[in-house]
C-alpha cells in the first residue's frame, strides 16, 4: 500500500506513522526526520535545510523532491510506503503522482489527521524526540518520558522549531501551502479524513479502520 499522511504540525503524523507503518509492514518515510538527520550529521543538505526549518518555512521543492525520489526507490519501499510530511504543497503532490506513474504506480490512500490549533500548541510544547531511534514522546501524556527514551535509552531532545513563534508560523505555512492538497486528494477520491483527537491508540484504530474500509 502507498499512503500519505497529511495534517497540521503537531497533529500526530509522526506518532501515527510509526504505528501504522509497522502494522502494515511498510517503511515510514518522514521528510522531516530525513532533514533532521542531515542537520545533525552536518551534511550539505542539512546545512541548507536548517535555514528553512529553523524559521518554519518549507525547504525548496527541488531539494525535497529529489530526496523523496531517491528514498521511495530504495529496496524496502518497492512494495509500499507511508509518507509523513510529504507532499507539502500542490506542486509536490503533482510531482509525486508523476513520479509514481513513471513506474506504473499510484497512491492508494491519503489519511488526513484533523485537530484544532489549541491542541496542536499543547502537543508541540510538550513534545520530546529520541536522538537515537527518533521515537516521539510527550512529557505530559507519556508520564516520566522527558529525558531518556524508554525504547532504546537514547537522549530525548526538544526540536528547535517547537518554539511558540515558529509553531505559529508553521501553522500559517500549513494553511497557505499544505491545506490545498486536501482538496487535491479529495478530488482524486482517495482522501480519508480522521478525527485525530483522543488517545494515540484511538487515533491509530480509527486510521487502520478507515484504511480497511
Ligand atoms: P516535519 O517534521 O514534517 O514537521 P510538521 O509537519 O510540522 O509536523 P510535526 O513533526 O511537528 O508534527 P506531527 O504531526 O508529526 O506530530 P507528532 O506525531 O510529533 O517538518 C519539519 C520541517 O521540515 C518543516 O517545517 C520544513 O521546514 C521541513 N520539511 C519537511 N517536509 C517537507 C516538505 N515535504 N517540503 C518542504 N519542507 C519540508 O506529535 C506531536 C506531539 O503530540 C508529540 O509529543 C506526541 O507525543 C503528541 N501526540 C501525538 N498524538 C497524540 C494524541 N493522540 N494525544 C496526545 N498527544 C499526542
Ligand atoms: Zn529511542
Amino acid at each position: 500500500m502507498r499512503i500519505v499522511l497529511v495534517g497540521p504540525p503537531g497533529a500526530g503524523k509522526g506518532t501515527q506513522a510509526q504505528f501504522i507503518a509497522s502494522h502494515l509492514s511498510i517503511p515510514k518515510i518522514s521528510t522531516g526526520d530525513i532533514f533532521r538527520a542531515n542537520v545533525s550529521g552536518g551534511t550539505e543538505l542539512g546545512v541548507l535545510a536548517k535555514q528553512y526549518m529553523d524559521k518554519g518555512d518549507l525547504v525548496p521543492d527541488e531539494v525535497t523532491v529529489a530526496m523523496v525520489r531517491d528514498r521511495i526507490h530504495q529496496e524496502d519501499a518497492v512494495g509500499g510506503f507511508l509518507l509523513d510530511g510529504f507532499p507539502r504543497n500542490v506542486p509536490q503532490a503533482e510531482t509525486l503522482n508523476a513520479m509514481l506513474a513513471e513506474d506504473g504506480l499510484h497512491l492508494d490512500r491519503v489519511l488526513q489527521l484533523e485537530v484544532d490549533n489549541e491542541e496542536v500548541i499543547r502537543r508541540l510544547s510538550g513534545r520530546r524526540t529520541c536522538s537515537a531511534c527518533q521515537r516521539i514522546w510527550h512529557v505530559e501524556f507519556d508520564e516520566g518520558r522527558d529525558d531518556v527514551c524508554d525504547d532504546c535509552g537514547g537522549r530525548l531532545f526538544q526540536r528547535d522549531d517547537d518554539k511558540e513563534e515558529v509553531v505559529r508560523h508553521r501553522l500559517d505555512v500549513y494553511e497557505e501551502q499544505t491545506a490545498p492538497i486536501v482538496s487535491f486528494y479529495d478530488k482524486e477520491g482517495i482522501l480519508l479524513p480522521i478525527d485525530a483527537t483522543g488517545s494515540v491508540e484511538e487515533v491509530t484504530a480509527r486510521a487502520l479502520g478507515a484504511l480497511r474500509s
